[in-house]
């Protein structure tokens, strides 16, 4: 495994942690090696002690930490090149040759581009003209998000990426399809035969989808000044979740069959109407002020962001899906930086029982019923239904059915990079974005994006930090007689 940006933060804090776990848990195989890519100065030794602080502060066996870690350092490698200088590009087949002479098989080879979105184009294409890139199934090449910047340099990406690979060669990340609770919400439909006969808009009411930050942008301001929320969390991660709520029910695990009902979703998803973007979508950006007790900086006195930035760390959109099963129904999303809680939620409002016949004192704490899927940090799935609550009178309470993964499982559960990396290495697409599902998820919040480049945002910035983001998030969906739900802690 090649990985560019080998020096870089996220093979720091992400990889090399998730591959060491695969590691220690035998998933990897007795032959393999993986080499960091990167412009930095290290020798094998002092790469391998930088990995070693970086699986200290963030793995999730951190006292675990220097159990093998010798044993897994031995095949950890650094090679020192510029990604720009074509003729460097020859030591990875050369690098390639040494090691299948020495190991006396022919190898798999993956390369990871965990490197700035800039350099997606040329790295792959320069990897391309390898010849031992040449439709060679046991070639592969994972893409990291963003995965283009509209629809159109993500059509164009992936055309050059078609040029150059196979799609089957070609695994592009979205790391919330590696969290464990993410992967349960298909279990939780499709293995079950209790919630897919109410799970249409015969009863339900609508669903909502949030994930929430504490963390501002964190030094990425640079980054950040191109995306924004709707493109850093909606176009993928939030519109994925949806995809898993949405879809209709896969006739098999196949990769290809989820990824096509998916996508199915992703079309039916209401176009919105460029001049009626203020309707269905709200942006907002944090003002300095105190998150838990610290001072924090605006949004705009972030290093690397312009002092009038217009660029939207908060984004909540209310979207339709034009089918059968969901006419009409809402799906209310919403996501932010320095948000009240770290939360990743989604909830599943049924409509109201069609007749109440309990005495009318008891209406005020009449609730509809609530399937409340918890992401993280906490993991669990909630059914909250009307209970009598104990007494001589009928009074309603609502109450929750709770599944906890910490109290029903022993034993950690893996990271997301380590389900996905093992994928990739086992040539697993299920849980990765196919050419297709990338382009139809930005052709969803286009007419988004482009109203609000058209429009800049006159009263940012509009929320403060340990909040639920801007007052007109909550009128989105007050509108239609709803709230956010979050989770009494
Ligand atoms: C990344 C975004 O894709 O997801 C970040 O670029 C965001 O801005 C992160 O903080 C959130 O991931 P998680 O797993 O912490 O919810």
């Amino acid at each position: 495994m090649f990985i560019f940006g080998g020096s870089g933060d996220l093979n720091f804090r992400k990889l090399s942690p998730a591959l060491y776990n695969l590691f220690l848990d035998n998933y990897l195989p007795n032959r393999f090696a993986i080499v960091g890519i990167g412009r930095s100065d290290y020798s094998d030794e002092t790469y391998r002690e930088r990995l070693l602080e970086g699986i200290q502060q963030f793995s999730r066996r951190k006292d675990q930490a220097n159990g093998d870690w010798q044993k897994f350092a031995e095949h950890v490698f650094y090679l020192q090149m510029d990604a720009g200088d074509a003729a460097a590009y020859q030591k990875i087949p050369d690098y390639v040759q040494q090691k299948e002479a020495e190991w006396d098989l022919s190898a798999n080879v993956i390369f990871y581009l965990a490197v700035a979105p800039q350099l997606f184009p040329e790295i792959a294409t320069k990897l391309g003209a390898l010849p031992m890139c040449a439709n060679r199934q046991c070639v592969r090449i994972v893409i990291e998000k963003p995965f283009g910047h509209d629809l159109k340099s993500a059509q164009a990406l992936n055309q050059l990426l078609g040029q150059l690979f196979t799609e089957e060669q070609i695994y592009r990340i979205d790391h919330y399809l590696g969290k464990e609770t993410v992967q349960n919400i298909l279990a939780l439909r499709f293995a079950n035969a209790l919630f897919e006969p109410l799970w249409n808009r015969n009863y339900i009411e609508h669903v909502q989808i949030t994930a929430a930050e504490t963390v501002g942008v964190e030094g990425r301001g640079g980054y950040y000044e191109h995306a924004g929320a709707l493109r850093d969390m909606v176009q993928n991660h939030i519109l994925q979740l949806l995809c898993m709520v949405a879809m209709e029910a896969p006739v098999s695990f196949d990769a290809n069959e989820i990824r096509n009902k998916k996508v199915d979703v992703l079309k039916a998803i209401r176009r919105i109407p460029k001049d009626e973007v203020r309707d269905y979508a709200v942006r907002g950006q944090y003002s300095e002020g105190w998150m838990k007790g610290k001072e924090v900086k605006g949004y705009r006195q972030e290093e690397g962001v312009k002092p009038n930035s217009p660029v939207d760390t908060f984004a909540a959109v209310k979207f339709f899906i034009d089918n059968w099963r969901w006419q009409h129904v809402p799906f209310y999303v919403r996501s932010g930086k320095y948000l009240h809680e770290k939360t990743t939620v989604i909830t599943i409002q049924f409509r109201q029982a069609p007749h109440y016949a309990f005495p009318a004192e008891a209406a005020e704490t009449w609730r509809p019923n609530r399937l409340i899927i918890s992401i993280q940090p906490d993991m669990d799935i909630r059914l909250r239904f009307q209970a009598k609550r104990p007494g001589q009178s009928m009074t309603l309470n609502p109450v929750d059915m709770v599944f906890s993964y910490k109290d029903a499982y022993d034993g950690q559960e893996p990271e997301a990079y380590e389900t996905l990396l093992l994928d990739v290495m086992a040539g697993n697409a299920t849980l990765f974005m196919r050419a297709d599902q990338v382009e139809a998820a930005w052709d969803v919040i286009m007419p988004i994006l482009e109203a609000w480049e058209k429009r800049p945002p006159i009263d940012f910035p509009n929320y403060a930090p340990d909040s639920w983001g801007p007052e007109d998030a909550e009128a989105l969906i007050a509108q239609d007689g709803h709230h956010w739900v979050t989770l009494p802690k």
